[in-house]
């Protein structure tokens, strides 16, 4: 396809990428809107292979078998759970390549070096800076989320020079290609990009992953646009500028999420000066409550309303429809029963929505964090399924806590707590919970699905 036909296919296409985004902001329409958004990406490639005199195609079909035979098996095999490092790798892998097509590009016999725009140099220069911190940042990421390195702050000697040294040498070395094109000088970028990418990560606790994962996704979006422009591709120039600009939103309600300004999750691991409660629960050895299921089904028998608040357990544990169980037949005994949604509950936005959606959980009893916290002031029980930093209330400290000034569920503002979970060990940003020893706190150890059903049970043998 060519000419005014692959343009009017590529706009088609990045209507669809527009509408496909409009369909995933609600539940409902979510997967039509993946399905929509798919089928323009399809007929984006269609376009692309029918590209008349296109040369390389064994080359070509050979990198799709190969990107399929990776792709497709690992993206159906991922627990959902790990969802966040798939699209991490997957985010850093799309920047790198768009970093390549801009040094091929460069290099490109008879092209760039020497004839290119000042404009394409520069749009170069950007793609291969930006698009190399996405592939090294996302590669960090990856390694943190999957706990193949430690998921707490590094911070490096003189790391904060060292960030504002290499950043400062990608800019310089960006800016100095367009008056001096040379492969040296773009070797020179693409590794201070790469080592920027790993210490601009480095610094960034657990619990604040997930924010700077969706700020690399935007950066990868820009790093799209960028190359579009380099190769004069209007679609990817469109759908770059979409993933940047979603992906900046996303990144801001999430910092807004956690409760604190980008620059603090970013840089904030430079000027903490304590580290916070961090424990492995096999510390001091303070009483805590322990319950049966049977206290449990008691306790939620005699309840007028119960909150439940999912976490990060409940989906490792599948506890999902096991819950609605339970929920089911407290309303059925005229409990008034709701959920309590974290915004980060999980490890990834909507998390828990999409796991209580698939156990067909009333959209309207999913409630969010200001209406549940109303609810939970008034709650006789608050059971907290396989969660921790989002109902921990040292996130109320304003400084020295990993998760201070994240808004938390309160929990404890409910007359009785019940904890779900398999041991002491604490959440995500490894911050202890002191909600986990007060005295109307019980905790019911056990897997969450396996915990849930002995309760049902006794519900049931009540
Ligand atoms: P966490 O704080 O990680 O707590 C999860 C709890 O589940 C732990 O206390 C763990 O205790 C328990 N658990 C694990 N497996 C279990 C099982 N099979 N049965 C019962 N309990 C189980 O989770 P959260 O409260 O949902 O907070 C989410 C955290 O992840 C936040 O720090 C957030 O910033 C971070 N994060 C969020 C996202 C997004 S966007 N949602 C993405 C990445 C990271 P035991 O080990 O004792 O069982």
């Amino acid at each position: 396809m060519s000419g005014a036909w692959a343009d009017t296919a590529y706009l088609i296409a990045g209507v669809c990428f527009i509408l496909a985004l409009k369909g995933l902001s609600a539940p409902r329409t979510a997967r039509l809107g993946t399905l929509v958004g798919a089928s323009g990406a399809a007929l984006a490639v269609i376009v692309a292979l029918t590209t008349p005199h296109l040369k390389h195609l064994g080359l070509i079909f050979g990198a799709i078998v190969v990107g399929v035979a990776i792709g497709l098996p690992t993206a159906r095999q991922v627990r959902m759970t790990a969802m966040p490092q798939l699209v991490a790798l997957f985010n850093g892998v799309g920047g790198g390549a768009a970093a390549l097509v801009a040094a091929v590009e460069f290099l490109r016999p008879g092209t760039a070096i020497s004839h290119a725009a000042t404009a394409d140099l520069a749009a170069i220069g950007f793609t291969i800076l930006v698009g190399g911190v996405s592939f090294s940042g996302s590669l960090i990421t990856f390694a943190k989320l999957q706990e193949l390195m430690t998921t707490r702050p590094v911070v490096l000697p003189a790391g904060r020079w060292l960030t504002i040294g290499t950043a400062s040498a990608g800019v310089l070395f960006g800016a100095l290609l367009v008056p001096w094109p040379s492969t040296a000088l773009l070797a020179l970028l693409a590794v201070v990009s790469l080592v920027f990418g790993v210490l601009f990560v480095l610094p960034v606790g657990g619990a604040d992953v997930p924010i700077v994962i969706s700020l690399l996704n935007a950066f990868t979006g820009l790093t799209v646009a960028a190359s579009g422009y380099v190769l004069g591709n209007t679609l990817l120039v469109i759908a770059g500028t979409l993933v940047g600009a979603s992906g900046t939103l996303l990144t801001r309600m999430m910092a807004a999420a956690m409760g604190r300004p980008l620059t603090g999750t970013l840089f904030g691991a430079f000027t903490a000066t304590a580290g916070g409660a961090i424990g492995d629960g096999g510390g001091a050895a303070k009483p805590v409550r322990t319950s049966s299921p049977e206290d449990v089904a008691i306790l939620l028998g005699y309840a007028r309303k119960v909150v439940f608040v999912p976490g990060y357990g409940l989906a490792v544990a599948q506890a999902q429809h096991t819950v609605r169980e339970v929920a089911d037949l407290l309303t059925a005994r005229g409990v008034l029963v709701a959920y309590g949604i974290h915004p980060v509950a999980g490890r990834m936005p909507g998390h828990m929505n999409v796991l209580l959606a698939e156990a067909n959980v009333p959209y309207e009893s999913l409630l969010e964090l200001d209406a549940a916290n109303s609810e939970l002031a008034s709650a006789d029980v608050a059971v907290v399924i396989g969660a921790n930093d989002v109902v921990n209330p040292a996130a109320r400290q304003p400084t020295g806590s990993p998760i201070s000034g994240m808004p938390i569920l309160d929990v404890d503002l409910a007359r009785q707590v019940v904890f779900c979970k398999r041991s002491m060990r604490p959440g995500f940003a490894g911050v202890e919970n002191e909600l986990l020893y007060a005295t109307n706190t019980s905790l019911l150890f056990g897997d969450a699905k396996e915990s849930m059903a002995k309760v049902l049970a006794a519900l049931k043998a009540q």
